[in-house]
């Protein structure tokens, strides 16, 4: 099975000590695994850390330089993991506290870096704390470590204030006291299982603290920190006051997120990190409603990383690319960090099915769309992300092309914001169908039996779509990013430098040019209409999504394509 994956070794004189360089993160390419879905050694239908641990190799061979885990602690997933019930054991269904120390040790071996998932907006339901406040009740001193409130109106009936759950629903969920009188309320963004915790409790800030030691000790690079603009709230909870409170996530100001009070935190973690040797990081995901906003969590005392989500969000138009691209670069010019692009994760629409849809639907999408045109899409906005200045996340199975799983069965769907709102919001689940890693019979390799069991059902498609049927087809999306990996890292010009400069190019496309040091250059051109461009051939063709034709000094450019030129 894993022939196709021919692991080469790393020569023995291989520059492992550049590799340990500092600054290794402004333009690291950074693969997300979401641990359910990646591989499962133990045949349960659940990917686990053994499965990860044997499937290094293909990251190594990948070319990335770090792994992001999803939360892989104990939980009672009732958000896949991102309630967390116990911060510093692994989930039974994950493996071990060993498995995990094996993990990152392997990683280390094979050159590549481990960041972990750090949850402090808030704990499971069951989380110990949670569980004594409400056991011992009002007046339970454990109470003050999370949002505890009494409720509007006459018998406390009413919620607390008028905040909505991001993932549908009232932000509060009334409690029962030990004598079964109706008791307080709690606030909770997400779902009722995650509680959030009161950042202005010393406790809590102190428990924190302990945490990311424990992993650090345990080796792992840095943190991926899960809803980095919630932990402070606005001083008193006030209302918000309007009802489209889903429609200000990550585009407007409201109480419950992006509040000054947060980078503090941030501040005091990040003298944390640097007491540990060779760079570790923090990378906020931060919805937030400008570049420049986001651009205050990566500011040189505090976090390393925040993840572009207006780049993630935009549509497939020159203009519109352009712009965004702009914005953020410059927003990130005066802190001095590197964007950080990103295009899909465990949270969105897959971008070869966003890209196959009309623009303006959002990152919930429910349609297939037209797959061809998405997954050409697809790979040419790869090819533009990769050659851009800075550091860029890549989500599991976006290097094999995977569309969205749009035609999911209801009752097979877990995602708790489905539920939440009547089925008509939250289609995580699409994007977290189990990697096809070989073979023609589901599960394709993510588990050890052909026929085995796979917690979300695989697509049959997904035969053609599996990392052996790619692998060693120039034309698969697989051996696309292999090469792209591969040239990024060694081409002087890519990488973290502020070096973009954008040429004239005709309407629909973009094209810029980067420049190293030493006069070496990369040109990127990328059409993003739909018929065909001639352009004057500016160089060596290096990469393209699609194959180009030439004739005579001039190139044509198919529709939705990206290119990548060297020095002629
Ligand atoms: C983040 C995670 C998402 C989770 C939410 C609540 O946005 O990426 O998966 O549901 O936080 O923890
Ligand atoms: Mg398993």
């Amino acid at each position: 099975m894993t022939q196709h994956l021919a692991i080469t070794d790393r020569p023995a004189d291989a520059p492992v000590e550049a590799e340990r360089r500092a600054d290794w993160w402004r333009d690291a390419v950074i693969y997300q695994v979401y641990p359910r879905s990646f591989a499962d050694s133990d045949g349960d239908g659940m990917g686990d850390l053994p499965g990860i641990r044997s499937r290094l190799p293909y990251l190594r061979d990948l070319g990335v330089d770090a792994v992001w885990l999803s939360p892989f602690y104990a939980s009672p997933q009732a958000d896949a993991g991102y309630d967390v019930a116990d911060y510093r054991t692994v989930d039974p269904v994950f493996g071990t506290l060993a498995d995990a120390s094996r993990l990152i040790a392997d990683a280390h071996d094979l050159g590549l870096r481990i960041i972990v998932d750090l949850v402090p907006n808030h704990s499971s339901d069951q989380h110990e704390w949670f569980q004594r406040a409400l056991r011992e009740g009002p007046g339970s001193a454990l109470r003050e470590r999370y949002h505890f409130r009494p409720g509007k109106g006459e018998d406390g009936g009413l919620p607390p204030n008028d905040w909505e759950s991001v993932f549908g629903g009232p932000a509060w969920t009334r409690t029962t006291n030990p004598d079964s009188t109706p008791g307080d309320w709690y606030l909770h963004l997400f779902a009722p299982e995650q509680p959030d915790f009161n950042w202005d409790h010393p406790a809590v800030r102190e428990e924190f603290r302990s945490i990311l030691r424990f992993w650090l000790d345990r080796g792992v690079d840095g943190f991926r920190i899960d809803v980095a603009h919630g932990l402070v709230k606005a001083p008193g909870l006030p209302d918000l006051g309007s009802h489209e409170q889903l429609k200000l996530l990550g585009t407007g100001a409201t109480p419950c997120f992006d509040q000054d009070g947060v980078h503090e935190i941030y501040r005091d973690w990040r003298t944390i990190l640097d007491e540990y040797p060779g760079e570790r990081i923090g990378v906020a995901e931060a919805w937030t409603p400008t570049a420049r906003r986001t651009a205050n969590y990566v500011r040189p005392d505090e976090l390393h990383q925040a993840f572009n989500f207006q780049y993630l969000a935009s549509s497939w138009q020159a203009q519109a690319l352009r712009a965004v691209i702009d914005e953020s670069l410059e927003a990130m010019r005066p802190v001095g960090a590197p964007t950080t692009w990103v295009l899909s994760n465990h949270d969105v629409t897959r971008h070869a099915t966003r890209f196959a849809n009309p623009p303006g639907l959002g990152t919930q999408i429910r349609t297939p769309g037209d797959r061809e045109l998405g997954l050409r899409r697809a790979r040419a906005a790869s090819l533009l992300m990769l050659a851009l200045p800075g550091s860029a996340y890549v989500y599991q199975g976006e290097e094999l092309g995977l569309p969205d799983v749009t035609d999911l069965p209801d009752e097979v769907r877990q995602d708790p914001s489905y539920f939440r709102a009547a089925g008509q919001d939250g289609f995580r689940d699409g994007c977290r169908v189990p990697i096809p890693w070989s073979g023609t019979e589901a599960p394709y390799g993510f588990g050890p039996d052909a026929g085995g069991p796979s917690w979300l059902p695989q697509p049959t498609e997904w035969a053609q779509l599996s990392v052996q049927a790619q692998t060693g087809d120039p034309a698969s999306t697989l051996e696309l990013y292999r090469a792209a990996l591969a040239f990024r890292r060694q081409h002087p010009a890519l990488g973290g430098a502020d070096n973009l400069r954008w040429l004239e190019s005709p309407e629909g496309t973009l094209s810029f040019e980067r420049t190293a040091q030493d006069g070496a250059f990369l040109r990127c051109t990328v059409n993003l209409t739909a018929p065909a461009v001639t352009i004057p051939t500016p160089g060596e063709l290096v990469l393209a999504s699609q194959a180009l034709t030439h004739e005579g000094s001039e190139s044509i450019l198919p529709a939705d394509t990206t290119a990548w030129w060297t020095t002629r």
